[in-house]
């Protein structure tokens, strides 16, 4: 199971609530998703949506959007706010299951698989795979990094990507955070064609404590000749 049970306690404290659309995630999209925008509709999966703070962005696209997320205390909370996607708003462990029809255009995921191990992202990576339309795209964003100062944090859990226990910054109560450089990354998407790879670093001057934040931005398409 990948699934970390801090989510639903952060969520019933009513913390992490991210409801504007992530901007990375717009101008991703709009970067690598012209065709299946410019078709009109088109349907889109996410996984561990959290608050929804990208419904309105595929909403506003015209695409058809279903979700798989871990915490019931927000999936309920997205159901009152958005009744029409009562049925497309699932809990559920989407290192596990995907409970939709496939044949998706596009799946996205900020920060959520990097909030698992490598055997659970590996898993959650074969089951978006099986999801996609031949030539569908995967973006994923805001994948830490090895070099985000946090890797330093917490304590390792289940393998050397992956840590947990974070005391203080970020990372503090969320459970485990899966940290990624680029030949990981190149391991993890080999059944993908990867359509672009950016590593995002930006270093804090004030407050005055020079900590470097640091993830990857990832978008790879199913290739159209797999059967
Ligand atoms: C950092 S939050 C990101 C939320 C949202 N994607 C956003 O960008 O605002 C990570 C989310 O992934 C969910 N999550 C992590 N692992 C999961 C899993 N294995 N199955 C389902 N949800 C998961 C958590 O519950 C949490 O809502």
């Amino acid at each position: 199971m990948g699934f970390s049970s801090e989510w639903e306690q952060r969520y019933t404290e009513n913390t992490h609530l991210s409801v504007w659309p992530w901007s990375d995630i717009v101008s991703l999209v709009h970067r690598h998703c012209k065709p299946i925008i410019s078709k009109g509709g088109g349907r889109i999966l996410e996984l561990g949506c959290g608050a929804g703070a990208n419904i309105p962005l595929f909403r506003a696209l015209g695409m058809e959007y279903f979700a798989i997320e871990g915490s019931p205390t927000i999936v309920k909370q997205l159901n009152q706010r958005y009744p029409d996607l009562v049925d497309n708003i699932m809990v559920g462990d989407f290192t596990l299951e995907q409970p939709f029809e496939c044949d998706f255009d596009l799946v996205i995921d900020r920060a959520a698989l990097t909030h698992n191990n490598t055997a659970s992202i590996k898993n959650a990576l074969q089951i978006a795979f099986d999801s996609l339309k031949l030539g569908g795209i995967f973006i994923g964003s805001d994948w830490f990094s090895k070099n985000h100062d946090d890797f330093s944090g917490g304590e390792v859990s289940d393998d050397e990507f992956t840590r947990t226990n974070h005391t203080k910054g970020s990372f503090a109560g969320v459970g485990k955070v899966h940290f990624s450089n680029e030949r990981h990354l190149r391991d993890l998407f080999t059944q993908y064609e990867i359509v672009s790879m950016e590593e995002k670093l930006m270093r804090r001057y004030e407050p005055k404590d020079n900590h470097q934040f640091a993830s990857w931005n990832i978008v790879a398409r199913k290739p159209f000749n797999v059967r």
